[in-house]
Formats: structure tokens, sequence, C-alpha cells
């Protein structure tokens, strides 16, 4: 049995990562909930947290709970298979998110497409599109770094793995955003239904994209080798396809996103010296983007899992379909995990380095994130190597997970890094 704590105000007063006072200080609220115990229940989002690291980490690796969300207790019913949208066929019937025997298949046919050598090839697509991107911006004195580099970043990296022409990228772009707001338990269901909406119309276009395809020569890409894999397995099939993309796409686009605007804040808020070191190599940017997240605290509701019957978990009774939420950064700024918790350190050691996840879940897409934040950063700073930010940003609360910002204003000083005549 989680030890309640004593004489504490209840946690729903003290912890609210949708307020306000979250926004500008989410730290102090985080280390508040985990001050209640292993597994807090919290009224509010009538959900269980997981506060420790060590839990989460067995959690992640023995996956005793669901990831379905069609688990939880509120999702909306799960609908008879003959009144199936695209949206649930892609969700409930080929997910990576339903069953655990599924999942590990998928995950086990489709490794060969995310290769080492198969990232080196996206890169050498992309790394020249960042350079265009850099190449339309210019010298202006100040610009929004978010509307001018880190909003296209995700979506011309992901497009271009995939291999999804050109001629789609207005119409699946208006859609896919938002993606991933169709199972976040913490949203209404107005928003959630808004957003189910739009992932039904980017199901169509990826559909006209893989028939497309079907009917075209066999091109390099992540599409391509999807469905020489549909042929070669049975029991991977379209359905899986659309799925992979839309996860894809949604898992990779708003966290590559708000990647892109913390790496920037934090490496030009901290010590001009951190910049070099993060950016030495591909490897120290890895660490780096560790810190900048530990650092940052970014995240608002973690992970969600739901019980998947009535079940004993960690000393608590779970009733089925209850959610269950891992909580990693929480402890983020723990000086009695981190030594030194407020100072940005981006040779600091991370043992375990769990920013991606662990175990049968860990992120597809991680080596590609790395190395497309990598790109960027770097070309940001070679092109500017005197940039700074020209104001504190204002932080953006209407993100469904994320604390973002609402733009952010950089000073590049190009004039003084221009020899004089
Ligand atoms: C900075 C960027 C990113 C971070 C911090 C991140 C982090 C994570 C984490 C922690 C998980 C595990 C979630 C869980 O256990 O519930 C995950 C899963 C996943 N990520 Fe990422 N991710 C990032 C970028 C990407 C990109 C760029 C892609 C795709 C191109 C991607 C695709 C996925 C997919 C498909 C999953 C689900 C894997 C599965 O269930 O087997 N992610 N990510």
């Amino acid at each position: 049995m989680t030890e309640p704590a004593k004489n504490l105000p209840p946690i729903g007063e003290v912890f609210n990562p949708h307020s306000p006072e979250y926004m500008l200080d989410p730290v102090s609220q985080c280390l508040a909930l985990a001050e209640r115990g292993a597994l807090v229940w919290y009224e509010p989002w009538q959900a269980w947290m997981m506060t420790r690291m060590d839990d989460i980490m067995a959690c992640w690796k023995t996956e005793p709970l669901s990831s379905d969300f069609y688990d939880w207790e509120f999702a909306p019913p799960r609908p008879p298979e003959e009144e199936w949208s695209n949206f649930e066929r892609a969700l409930i019937g080929h997910s990576l998110l339903a069953d655990h025997d599924h999942h590990r298949l998928v995950r086990r046919v489709t490794a060969p497409a995310f290769s080492r050598n198969v990232v080196d090839k996206i890169q050498a697509k992309i790394e020249p599109e960042i350079r265009k991107l850099f190449e339309e911006l210019g010298e202006p004195e100040e610009f929004d770094y978010i509307e001018k580099i880190a909003f296209h970043i995700p979506f011309i990296s992901i497009t271009r793995m995939v291999g999804i022409p050109e001629k789609y990228w207005p119409q699946i772009k208006q859609v896919i955003m938002t993606f991933t707001e169709t199972w976040n338990p913490t949203i209404s269901d107005e928003q959630r239904e808004s957003a189910r909406q739009d992932s039904n119309q980017a199901i169509d276009i990826i559909k006209e994209v893989i028939a497309e395809r079907r009917s075209a020569p066999v091109q390099d890409d992540f599409l391509s080798t999807l469905l020489r894999i549909e042929v070669e397995n049975e029991g991977f099939e379209e359905g899986d396809i659309i799925t992979l993309i839309l996860a894809l796409i949604g898992a990779g686009a708003d966290t590559t996103l708000v990647a892109q605007q913390w790496s920037v804040y934090a490496l030009l808020k901290n010590n001009r010296d951190q910049i070099d070191k993060a950016l030495a190599t591909p490897e120290s940017f890895t660490n780096a983007f560790c810190e900048i997240n530990r650092w940052g605290v970014s995240s608002k509701m973690g992970f969600a899992r739901y019980a998947p019957r009535d079940m004993e978990f960690m000393g608590e009774k779970l009733r089925k379909g209850v959610m269950v939420l891992m909580m990693p950064h929480l402890k983020d700024h723990d000086p009695s995990y981190f030594e030194n918790p407020e100072q940005f350190d981006v040779e600091r050691v991370f043992e375990p380095d769990a920013l991606f996840g662990y175990g049968p879940r860990f992120c597809i897409g991680a080596a590609l994130a790395k190395r497309q934040l990598y790109l960027t950063i770097s070309e940001l700073f070679k092109r500017f190597p005197n940039i700074e930010l020209a104001e504190e940003p204002t932080r953006d609360d209407t993100d469904h997970n994320a604390v973002v910002f609402k733009r952010l204003m950089l000073k590049t000083n190009c004039s003084l890094s221009r020899p004089q005549s």
C-alpha cells in the first residue's frame, strides 16, 4: 500500500498542469505531487499517477497495463466493426496501441525500416530541406523561430521519411497535427471529436497515397519498405501501415515541435559554453537533449495506461478501465534524483536515459528525432553565431500536453558577424 502523505493539502489544490501557475512554474507542482507517494490518486482526472522512476521503468518493461485508449473507463464505447470509420479501423483494428501481441508483431516486422542505415538515408533527404528553410529566412534582424523554422521541421522530415508526395502536403498538413489529441484523456470530448474528424480525413489521403504507390515502381522510402513487409509477413496488413504512418506523423510532429522550441530556448538562456559542448557531435547533442528536457520540464500529463481488469497494482486495488499515468518528468528537478537540479549542464549523466521511453514501446522515431534536431540547431548556430533571445517568450497555455511558447523571437546580430569594410 502506498503510504498516504500526512498533513498535506489535497493534491487537486496544488497540482494542475492546465493552470497558469503550472505554465510559469511546473517544478514546484511536480515536486508537490511526487511528495505524496509512489502511486497517487488524482481526483480531477480520475487517474492514478506513478511518481517514481523505478516503478515507471518496470511498468514500461513488463507492460502490466493496457495502452489501448478504448480500455479507458470513460472512452467512447468501442463501436461494432461494421460501424468503424477509417479512424476506428486504424486505431482499434490494427493498432500499435492495442493488444500487446499484435504490437510486438508490428514492431518486429517493421524494425528494419527504422535501422540506423535508413535514418542516414533520411538525413540525406532532409538536410538540404533544412538548409533551404534557412536560406529562405535570409538574414533578418529578428525572427520568430517557431513560425519560420520549428513549425516546418517535423512535417518536412516525416513526409520525406514516409514518402508522401508533395502534391498531398497542403491537404495533409491541415489535418494531421491534431492526431495525438484523439486519445488524450485529459481534454474535452469535443476537442477529441474534432481531432478524430481531422484524422479521418488524413487517413483518406494516406489511403490514396498507398493506392498510388502500389501501382507505381518501388521507391526508396518508408512506405515502399512497408509495402514489401506486407507481402512478406502474414498478419501485417494495410491497416497496420495506415496506423503506423499516422502514429509516425502524430507522435513525431508535436513532440518535435516542442523539442525544437525548448532546445533553442534552453541553449540561449544558459551559459554560452553549453552551446559548443552540446553541438560538438551528434552524440553530445543526444545527451544535451536529455538535459534540455530535464531542465525545461515541458510535459503535462506523462504517458497514459489503463487497468485491463480489476487488479492489484503497486499495493492498490485498481478498478477495470481506470487510468494510470506514468510521470517520469516529476523526477527532473528532484534534488534526491539529480544533483544541483537547477543547474543546466549538457554533460550531465543520465542513467537510465528514458527520454524516449523504454522496453517494447520505446520510441520508434528516436533516432530520426535526434538527428533532425541536431541538424537544425547546428544550422541555426552556424548561420547566426551571435544569436540571442530577443525577449523572454510568453508561454502558451493552449497546448494539450506540453508547456510551449506563443512565439520565440530571436535577435540574430548578423551585423556583428559580418566583416567590417
Ligand atoms: C523529441 C521528440 C520525441 C520524443 C521526446 C519522443 C518520446 C517518446 C516516448 C517517451 C514514447 C513512449 C510512449 C509511451 O510509452 O507511451 C514514444 C513512442 C513513440 N514515438 Fe516518439 N518521441 C519523439 C519523436 C518521435 C518521432 C519523430 C517519431 C516518428 C517519426 C516518433 C514516433 C513514435 C511512435 C510511433 C511511438 C509509439 C511506439 C510504440 O507504441 O511501439 N516519436 N516516443
